[in-house]
């Protein structure tokens, strides 16, 4: 009888993952903390060992009823690595009949467990490769459907708004323009109320482009506008050093870097229960920009077990949007330990900005 326990990304634990029939029914509903049992041992130790006979003798060994050990005799467990050091699980071989396996069927069985421990490897790599795919596909439509609105919004506003507004305004000033030799009070009257309207025209266009780039950017600038977003975070300390000069990032990299500081500051304020959140932005040598909101909250496993698959979008919106900017974004968590969002932005320097004021 054979085992393949796998151990999770976050190094904690083991499910058995392969077995032969029958026990290949219980396939994911066996785990084992590493430490326990002979598995678990095995996983701890990243060395092989082996019991002949009388297995409930050794303090190793842990009865798991599923898999029927009184059936079996012997059994040898060999750490499952893709090259040394890099423990990916535990392979299990069980005889009905006594077996003493010797160095040469452990280094077999060595061998073996390491082609399946680089075959898991290249699966685990494949799906995330084809999760970010995803992601970046329902990303892309998302993009896709947003502007779409906001081509909506815009043309409404344009329509229904600023082009009325136009129109009045032309007539009033064909107005002023008939009256204005005879009538010199009533054209008067007619341009007052043109000059209103071009005010109000203005007025909408400007709530209108408003929608297309945070306004407090503009109002702000980069390092305030980073620090309101304190308020989207009530019960956290949070503290914000911006030091990057006002003018040294083009407009759609700010509009970036503050839209992933929000959305990571959301996730604190939603998911990190922290006592204190950090945001830094600051040059990181001579040609990039790095963004980091680091949280000392629960933190998250970063793996992703099969049947995780989320619909959430906020770390790929975040991670798509460092990239449409050429940048990078890095997640470090674990559970217990905190988030931090790491964005690394290249900065071009404008043509001709060495000589601007
Ligand atoms: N700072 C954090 N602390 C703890 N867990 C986090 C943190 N940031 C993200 N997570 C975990 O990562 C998951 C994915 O985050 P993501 O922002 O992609 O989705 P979401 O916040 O759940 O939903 P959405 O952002 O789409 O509204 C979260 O559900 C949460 O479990
Ligand atoms: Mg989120």
């Amino acid at each position: 009888m054979c085992f393949v326990h796998v151990l999770d990304t976050d190094r904690r634990v083991l499910t058995l993952t392969g077995a032969t029939p029958p026990y290949d029914a219980v396939v994911g509903r066996v785990t084992l903390a590493v430490g326990e049992g002979l598995t678990g041992w095995v996983a701890a130790n990243g060395r092989p060992a082996v019991l002949i006979d009388d297995k409930r003798a050794d303090p190793r060994y842990r009865y798991i009823s599923e898999l029927q050990g009184e059936r079996y005799t012997s059994m040898a467990s060999v750490p499952m690595t893709s090259r040394p050091g890099a423990l990916v699980g535990v392979l299990n071989v069980h005889t009905v009949e006594r077996r003493v396996f010797g160095g040469a069927d452990v280094r077999l069985l060595s061998s073996i467990g390491s082609l399946v421990a680089g075959a898991i490897v290249s699966a685990r790599l494949h799906r995330r490769v084809a999760e970010r795919e995803q992601a970046r596909e329902r990303f892309a439509e998302r993009i896709v459907a947003l502007q779409e609105g906001e081509r909506r919004r815009l043309a409404a506003e344009i329509h229904d708004g600023i082009s009325q507004r136009i129109v009045g305004l032309a007539f009033y000033l064909s107005a002023a323009a008939d009256a204005v030799a005879t009538d010199a009070t009533f054209a008067a009257q007619q341009i007052a109320a043109a000059r209103l309207l071009a005010r109000e025209a203005l007025d909408e266009t400007r709530v209108a482009i408003a929608g297309l780039r945070p306004p407090v950017l503009d109002d702000l600038g980069l390092g305030a506008s980073i620090a309101s977003l304190r308020r989207s975070v009530p019960d956290v300390d949070v503290d914000v050093d911006v030091d990057v000069a006002p003018g040294a990032l083009a407009e759609h990299v700010e509009t970036a870097l503050y839209r992933i500081a929000q959305e990571a500051l959301q996730n604190v304020a939603k998911h990190a229960g922290a006592e204190h959140v950090s945001v830094t932005l600051r040059a990181a040598g001579t040609d990039a920009v790095e963004l980091r909101v680091g949280d000392d909250g629960r933190g998250f496993a970063l793996d992703d077990r099969p049947g995780a698959a989320r619909v959430s979008y906020g770390l790929s919106g975040m991670r798509e949007r460092a990239e449409l900017i050429s940048g990078t974004l890095r997640v470090q968590s674990r559970p217990g330990a905190g988030t931090t969002i790491i964005v690394r932005v290249p900065v071009i320097q404008a043509a001709g900005s060495s000589s601007r004021e």
